[in-house]
C-alpha cells in the first residue's frame, strides 16, 4: 500500500484518459466567405442585368442631348448669291447649305437702312421654324405663339432669347472683301457662323433652343466649343 494519504503518486506515470486528435471533418461550403449561394448569385445577375438595361437606355439619351451642344460649329462661308437678290428694304428667305445635311438652315436676310441682318428661322423656344410676315414686318412661331420683331427680338410668347443670327460678309466676284455701303449689285453675299444675341443685340456664343444667354439660368447650359 503506498503511503500517500489516498492521493496518487505524482511521480507515477499518467494512466487517465488521453487527448485524441479530432476526427477529420469536411469544411462546409457555406463557411467559405467567398462562397456564393444560389440566391445571392441570382440577385447579382438581376442587379447586373438591371444596370445594363438602365445604361442602355440612359446613355444614348444623355449623349443625344448633350453631344450636339458640345460639338463646335465648323465655320464655313457659304455664297448665297449676288447682293441684288437681297433688295434694300426687304426681308428675303433663303436656304443655306451647312457643312452637313443636318446643319442646312433657312435664313431670312433683312436689308434695310444700309444694314444687313441674316436671321436664323429657328425659334429659340423649342426650335420650330418661324415664319416672316411682310405685312406686319415681324416673325411668328406656329408652335406655341412665340413672336419676334422685324429684327428678331422677342415681343411675345415663351422664347428664351431673340432669334439667332449669322456672320456675313460681302465680296466682289473676284473674292475681295467689300463694305456693304460700297458694294455693287453683282457683289456676293456670304453667310458664316451662327451666333446668339440678347435683347440689346449683344452677341453671344450660339445657344440651343430654350437656352437663355442672360440671367442665372444661362449657367445651366454649356457653350459649344468652350
Ligand atoms: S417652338 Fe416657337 S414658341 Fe415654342
Amino acid at each position: 500500500m503506498p503511503d500517500n494519504n489516498g492521493l496518487d503518486d505524482a511521480t507515477a506515470p499518467y494512466s487517465g484518459p488521453k487527448a485524441v486528435d479530432p476526427p477529420d471533418v469536411e469544411p462546409r461550403l457555406e463557411d467559405d466567405p467567398d462562397y456564393v449561394t444560389r440566391t445571392k448569385f441570382l440577385s447579382l445577375v438581376a442587379l447586373a442585368g438591371g444596370g445594363a438595361m438602365t445604361a442602355a437606355i440612359v446613355v444614348p439619351i444623355v449623349g443625344f442631348a448633350v453631344a450636339p451642344t458640345l460639338e463646335p460649329e465648323v465655320l464655313r462661308w457659304v455664297d448665297v448669291g449676288p447682293l441684288k437678290d437681297f433688295p434694300e428694304g426687304e426681308t428675303s428667305g433663303i436656304a443655306v447649305a451647312g457643312p452637313a445635311p443636318e446643319s442646312d438652315r433657312r435664313v431670312f436676310v433683312r436689308r434695310k437702312d444700309n444694314k444687313l441682318i441674316p436671321i436664323w428661322n429657328r425659334c429659340t423656344h423649342l426650335g420650330c421654324p418661324v415664319n416672316y410676315s411682310s405685312g406686319s414686318d415681324a416673325f411668328a412661331c406656329p408652335c406655341h405663339g412665340g413672336a419676334y420683331s422685324s429684327i428678331g427680338l422677342v415681343t411675345a410668347g415663351p422664347p428664351a432669347r431673340p432669334l439667332d443670327r449669322f456672320d456675313y460678309k460681302v465680296v466682289t466676284p473676284g473674292g475681295k472683301d467689300v463694305e456693304l455701303a460700297n458694294a455693287k449689285d453683282e457683289d456676293r453675299l456670304l453667310i458664316g457662323r451662327p451666333y446668339s444675341i440678347d435683347e440689346d443685340e449683344q452677341p453671344f456664343e450660339l445657344k440651343g433652343p430654350g437656352e437663355p444667354v442672360t440671367g442665372v439660368l444661362r449657367n445651366l447650359y454649356p457653350t459649344p466649343g468652350a
